[in-house]
């Protein structure tokens, strides 16, 4: 049976560094991986970390296509059974809710008919914030999964409600979701 394909979305957010251990999991679980991260997901962790670890070019510009034919957007929208965006920031939920496709990643969700989940990361003063709220729940409706957040300790070090959930979590709902 082929192997699931899942395309993990990277934005920018001090949680980036988890996703280097998300990708070793769904690698491990015989999933093919296949990264984009955003501009600023670039300055947390580099593309390499991704590119190793997922044993596959990292894609990060929606106008360098490089070896695939067709606009990259719509070929990775098409490739992907999932895309998962891990950590998400609340700038990319803000985007996605409001139909806003200015970079790779996000046109990427507009361009796809697979399953979208979104695993937010974030201060809990910026998840408890009205607008954030209403974009989560419009992205809900709209038939997006949300994994997380959950309580935990913060860059900030206080204990709040916007921490990126557990890796296993993660995995477990993508692979309940692809099943
Ligand atoms: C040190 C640092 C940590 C940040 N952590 C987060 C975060 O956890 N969640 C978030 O939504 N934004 C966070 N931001 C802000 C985002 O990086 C910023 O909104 C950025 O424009 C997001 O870009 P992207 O959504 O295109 O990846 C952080 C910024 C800095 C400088």
């Amino acid at each position: 049976m082929a192997k699931p394909k899942i395309l993990l979305g990277v934005t920018g957010s001090i949680a980036c560094y988890m996703a280097c251990d998300l990708v070793n999991r769904l690698v491990e679980e015989k999933l093919q991986v296949r990264c984009v991260m955003t501009q600023e997901a670039q300055e947390f962790v580099r593309p390499l970390s991704f590119e190793v670890l997922s044993g596959h070019e990292v894609y990060t510009d929606l106008f360098r296509s490089g070896q695939v034919e067709g606009p990259l957007h719509t070929v990775l929208a098409q490739w992907a059974d999932l895309i998962l965006i891990s950590p998400c920031s609340a700038n990319v939920i803000g985007k996605l809710a409001h139909g806003i496709y200015d970079d790779l990643l996000t046109c990427i969700v507009s361009a796809t008919e697979a399953k979208v989940v979104l695993c937010p990361a974030m201060s809990e003063v910026m998840y408890q914030k009205p607008i954030v709220q209403a974009n989560i729940a419009s992205l809900k409706k709209w038939g997006c999964h949300f994994v997380g957040p959950i309580k935990g300790h913060l860059t900030c070090k206080i204990e709040g409600v916007g921490h990126i959930t557990k890796t296993e979590e993660i995995v477990a709902a993508v692979k309940r979701l692809i099943r």
